[in-house]
């Protein structure tokens, strides 16, 4: 249990790493004088994995360096406090943060003042530079939750908005790079209560200054009613949230189709939506992909490793999106699947998105593949498939 002073600096990390204005953090002062280890230094680092706090242990005789993520580096920094140091100070590119421990009562103090360090021009630069959607005074992300009425992220939040940014940036380079993103249509499909579909209209009225509409369907009425309140204080005009399924939805014209973590085949549901209306841009994150792995009967040779639940699971996740990948190629699109955000802050991860091509497919041939990786399997259908198939929309 952290302090009233000990949270303020863990807050004072958060916000400084989220608005790319950490520096540097010295863990210092030993409360044992004999120990080898002299302080602590921590900066932050991109790594291929993602944001890290790259921690280096000065001992008398050597360094080591060791990355942590930044849940876990909070922790590290007050364990440290407690067991072997009285004192830490945070470099941000506002200010300096001091807390530390008198010997006499063992009590933190905080101590705020100028800075001393000019930003990084690097890493920082670059973070602060990207930083999509403004936390003060955002009026969406206090009533979801997600920053106190002072425009601080929650503790238990930062993961959520670290996933909202990967999804702004992916959009910004899969979508926004390609397209002037003004008077962009746009339906989120499955839209739930709503971080992801608000995320969008602010990043895409706020920061890029597009008029876009954008319009979230969604059958739980309660989400769908407090959505619309939300978007209605927030003053965003043009997003809008209907209650309904998405398979019944009315889908006239359409720009961007996007169904994020809509289960199962909700996600077929979506992609059909969207290759009907003829999207340009099809965008799924697709998760809890059952219907394929019940289809699955495999009798050759991969039938000794489907035996293991584990990898059956994976195989039906493959075929699941690798399928609905191919099936969206045979209708004219470009598709790209790739990991949306790191395992580590969610499980639900994998990103199709399907960009409509000049270039005609060859269709016969796609579909022959289709049907040959379905054999392998002993998969008699894939929903996207049959909802394509019984609507006309390919014809064999
Ligand atoms: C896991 S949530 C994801 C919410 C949001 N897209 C996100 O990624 O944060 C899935 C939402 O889709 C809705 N949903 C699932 N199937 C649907 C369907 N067929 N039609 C409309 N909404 C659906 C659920 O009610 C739920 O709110």
């Amino acid at each position: 249990m952290l302090t009233n002073q000990e949270h303020i600096f863990s807050e004072k990390i958060n916000t400084s790493v989220e608005n790319g204005e950490f520096i540097k953090l010295i863990i210092s002062n030993k409360r044992n004088k004999t120990s080898d280890l002299n302080k602590i230094i921590v900066s932050p680092v991109e790594i291929k994995k993602g944001f890290r706090l790259s921690f280096l242990y000065n001992y008398k005789t050597q360094d080591i360096t060791k990355n942590y993520k930044l849940e876990e580096s909070q922790n590290l920094i007050f364990n440290e406090l407690k067991e072997n140091f009285l004192n830490v100070e945070l470099f941000t590119a506002n200010e300096v943060i001091r807390l530390f421990f008198s010997l006499k009562n063992n009590k933190p103090k905080i101590k705020i003042s100028e800075p001393t360090f000019k930003p990084a021009v690097n890493l920082n630069h670059d973070r602060k530079k990207h930083k999509r959607i403004e936390l003060k005074h955002n009026i969406w992300l206090k009533e979801l939750g997600i920053t106190t009425s002072e425009g601080v992220i929650k503790k238990d939040m930062h993961d959520k908005y670290r996933q909202i940014n990967k999804y702004l940036e992916v959009i910004e380079n899969m979508i926004i790079k390609k397209t002037s993103g003004k008077n962009l249509r746009i339906y989120d499909a499955g839209s739930g209560k709503g971080y992801l579909t608000f995320a969008l209209y602010d990043y895409l009225k706020n920061n890029l200054k597009n008029e876009t509409r954008i319009t979230g369907i969604e059958f739980r009425e309660e989400l769908v009613d407090t959505c619309n309140k939300i978007s209605e204080k927030a003053k965003f005009e043009n997003l809008n949230f209907v209650q309904g399924t998405i398979i019944d939805s009315n889908i006239k014209k359409v720009d961007v189709f996007i169904a994020l973590h809509a289960c199962d085949t909700a996600t077929d549901e979506a992609i059909y939506k969207g290759i009907k209306a003829n999207a340009q841009f099809i965008v799924a994150a697709p998760c809890c992909q059952k219907q394929i792995r019940k289809e699955m009967n495999v009798t050759n040779a991969m039938h000794s490793l489907m035996k293991h639940g584990i990898l059956k699971e994976r195989q039906a996740v493959i075929l699941t999106d690798g399928l609905r990948a191919l099936l969206l190629e045979a209708n004219g699109y470009k598709t790209k699947v790739f990991e949306f955000i790191s395992t580590e802050h969610t499980p639900k991860n994998i990103m199709i998105v399907a960009e409509k091509s000049k270039n005609k497919p060859d269709k016969d041939a796609v579909l022959k593949n289709i049907d040959e990786i379905k054999k392998m399997f002993g998969i008699e259908f894939h929903y996207l498939e049959k909802l394509l198939n019984e609507n006309r929309i390919i014809l064999p």
